[in-house]
């Protein structure tokens, strides 16, 4: 007789201690930080690349709006959770995204792991159990998007990471073949902190008759133009009907969930077909609130972003001439590849006990032997506090004898 508790806990027995999850507390503080364990520490592992989660316009919004029209939405949008600031919210969003309109969903990772699904659908793709579509991914894609693969029994063919030209070989291999092509991509990619370049994805796309799906989760708030991602701009992001365009307001902006940019088919048929948005309910009008106002700052962020910039260009340099490795990033998002699951954890406890908190990434989240601190800036961040963490990181390596 199967007994599945036995199983689960004969499963957690076998994860090595260096590879173990734990949910550990914290209370966000404003100026970048956050406490924990009753410490103020500095936070370098918050993906608030604006600290737009701390901001007076945001705070303000969300608390009028939910003593205007409470906590909860209580139904989904197609019931009457559609609260009328929707189509306000997503009309902005299409503009700054340059797309025909734009759908808002509840997570990024629900509007992932939906829309990649309803996109591969059966009934779209002539009702087989696997669906008649080539399905293109980065290797280093988000779980988000494996899941919506494998939520629609889809195989995924995988292409170097961020290799173009390894993408456009396969495109090329499978030039003749009947089926629809999607490719799958990031513009930037979440645990290295690299940029998709757009123009040339979108350029082989056409070539190749492919559909493009792109998320912006890492992008929106703090690149492209009027931070909006590097999809963004007039007759850019979704602007072809050819194209859709994802990203999140859990970041950059601030709040928390996420949207597509598209042509006006693509959410009409998302509307009538995508699970994560029929069956869910709606957003409640706090986070509408917050994403309202967040919409109206973020272009008006250039200083902030360019300021962004300058921290990860001084904080690579810094950690680059010392001898470490900073993978291929060139964005807020600065891996220190350190290799050997047991150190990554010993840095980022010596780091935590020095002030500092940094995320400490193990596979399976990313690849085997490249386990690695993954350091978030954030623009409220100052130059003093980016050198403190840089040195903090080389003297807490050379501690645990890197
Ligand atoms: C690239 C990428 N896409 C999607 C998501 C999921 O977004 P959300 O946190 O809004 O669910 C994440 C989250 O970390 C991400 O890194």
């Amino acid at each position: 007789m199967v007994n599945l508790s036995a199983r689960i806990e004969k499963h957690l027995l076998n994860i090595p201690e260096e590879r173990q999850r734990a949910l550990k507390g914290a209370i966000p503080l404003a100026e970048g930080a956050v406490e924990r364990d009753g410490k103020r520490l500095l936070n370098f592992a918050s993906n608030d690349y604006l600290g737009l989660a701390h901001h007076r316009l945001l705070q303000k919004r969300a608390s009028e709006w939910g003593a205007t029209y409470g906590t909860g939405s209580g139904a989904s949008r197609l019931i009457t959770g559609n609260h009328i600031a929707y189509e306000k919210i997503e009309s902005r969003l299409a503009e700054l995204k340059g797309s025909e309109t734009a759908l808002i969903l509840n997570s990024g990772f629900q509007a992932n792991s939906s829309v990649l699904a309803t996109l591969l659908s059966r009934v779209l793709h002539g009702g087989r159990d696997r669906p008649e579509v080539l399905l293109f991914c980065d290797k280093l894609n988000h779980a988000s998007l494996h899941f919506g693969a494998q939520a629609a029994n889809a195989k995924q063919i995988r292409f170097r990471h961020n290799d173009l030209a390894h993408l456009d070989q396969i495109l090329d291999k499978y030039g003749e073949s009947e089926q629809a092509k999607i490719i799958v991509t990031e513009s930037v990619f979440s645990m290295d902190g690299d940029q998709l370049d757009v123009r040339a994805v979108r350029e082989l796309a056409r070539r190749h008759n492919a559909f493009l799906y792109i998320d912006e989760a890492h992008a929106t708030g703090v690149l492209g133009a009027q931070g909006m991602g590097l999809c963004a701009g007039v007759g850019a992001g979704g602007g072809s009907s050819e194209e859709l365009v994802m990203g999140t307001f859990g970041k950059g902006l601030g709040s928390y969930g996420a949207y597509i940019a598209c042509s006006h088919s693509m959410r009409d048929y998302l509307v009538n077909s995508c699970s994560g948005l029929i069956y869910a309910t709606a957003l409640p009008p706090q986070v509408l609130g917050a994403i309202d106002a967040a919409l109206e700052l973020a272009p008006t962020l250039d200083r902030e972003r360019e300021h962004l910039k300058e921290c990860g260009n001084l904080f690579r340099e810094i950690l680059q001439e010392n001898g470490l490795d900073t993978g291929l990033s060139t964005t807020q998002i600065i891996p220190v590849i350190i290799g050997s699951d047991q150190k990554t954890m010993a840095v980022a406890k010596s780091l935590e006990e020095k002030g500092f908190l940094v995320g400490a990434i193990r596979p399976p989240t990313v690849p085997e032997g490249s386990a690695r601190l993954r350091v978030t800036l954030s623009a409220v961040h100052t130059i003093e506090q980016i050198k403190g963490l840089a040195q903090a990181i080389i003297d807490s390596c050379k501690e645990v004898g890197l």
